[in-house]
């Protein structure tokens, strides 16, 4: 497992090469190298979690996400980093099968959640993103109380009885909701900031106790993976800090998949990194330390330390 030898690495500017039979397109500044098998073949500490085989992805004509297996271990952060536009968010959607949602997309490969196909037929979707949440880049809380953003889905999905109707017809719960409501905001490092008014809007939150309370309603339905898709990317930096703590908190308990651009954040917060890079490939996938301080890949090295991207 040596790395490529600078012989065999040649810079280019936007550049199609043949490499063992497979073309390999790159983008200015990045290093030609043929990828290792090895270098992705990563087995992590601790149960997996999600594990993904052969996973390819096309909109229309285009290849998005290119022959992906990797195994994602439980209760840790996983993060995925590499240059706009390599397919992480195309990836970190395959994992709740949000891509079903976009027309014109085809996703082949599997992706087990505990070990069973989350792409077989009869799997009940609203189930599995209910276990498998999301939590996007923009906050986007629902123009509606700070309580209301958290109970609305365990109502939706039947978990609790909440709302006017219930209350008209005497079926409501509000112990029970006020219980999930203070435990989903503690467990997102948020309630000491709104308990005194969980009936405001909660669209007169700041941009990060909006993302944090995002992440609350993410909890409350008792989610058993998370995946953050730049959920920082739009704050300033003491509310980046503050999702980062709260990031690696909840790994005591949820399994994290989080999508940055930020390396230092990825550095700080993951256990193990996966580097997508141009062309919709996993280039290399290891423990964070290892990514970071001594990677396998040319490409990897030139990424980090910041020659393109
Ligand atoms: N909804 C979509 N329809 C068509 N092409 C898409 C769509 N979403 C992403 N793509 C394409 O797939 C590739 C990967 O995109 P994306 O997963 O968003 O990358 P990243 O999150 O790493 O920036 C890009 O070429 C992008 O243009
Ligand atoms: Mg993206």
């Amino acid at each position: 497992m040596s790395r490529t030898n600078p012989a065999e690495t040649t810079e280019t500017t936007d550049s199609t090469e043949q490499t063992d039979g497979r073309t390999v397109s790159t983008t200015a500044g990045e290093t030609v190298e043929e990828t290792r098998p090895e270098w992705t073949d990563y087995d992590a500490d601790g149960e997996t979690k999600l594990a993904v085989e052969n996973l390819n992805v096309h909109y229309g004509d285009d290849h998005a996400l290119k022959d992906v297996s990797m195994e994602i271990p439980e209760q840790s952060v996983t993060a995925l980093i590499g240059p706009s536009g390599c397919g992480k968010s195309t990836f970190l959607r395959c994992l709740n099968r949000m891509n079903d949602r976009i027309r014109g997309a085809r996703v082949d490969g599997t992706v087990e959640l505990d070990g069973e196909d989350i792409y077989q037929d009869g799997v009940d979707l609203v189930e599995l993103r209910k276990r498998v949440g999301m939590v996007f880049q923009n906050p986007n809380p629902f123009p509606k109380s700070i309580r209301e953003n958290i109970s609305y889905g365990p109502r939706k999905h039947g978990d609790i009885e909440t709302g006017l109707l219930a209350r008209l017809t005497g079926r409501a719960e509000p112990e029970r909701e006020s219980n999930l409501v203070e435990r989903s905001l503690k467990r997102a490092a948020l309630w000491e900031e709104v308990n005194d008014r969980l009936e405001d809007n909660a669209l007169g939150l700041s941009g990060g106790q909006q993302q944090r309370l995002c992440i609350a309603r993410c909890l409350a339905v008792g989610p058993e993976v998370i995946l953050m898709d730049e959920p920082a990317s739009a704050l300033d930096p003491i509310a980046t800090s503050k999702i980062e703590d709260l990031i690696e908190d909840l790994a005591e308990d949820y399994t994290v998949v989080v999508v940055t651009h930020n390396m230092q954040q990825a550095a700080r917060v993951s256990d193990q990194t996966a580097v997508f890079l141009t062309g919709g490939e996993l280039v290399e996938y290891d423990d964070t330390d290892k990514i970071f301080e001594n990677p396998e890949s040319q490409r990897v090295e030139d990424y980090i330390s910041g020659k393109f991207g």
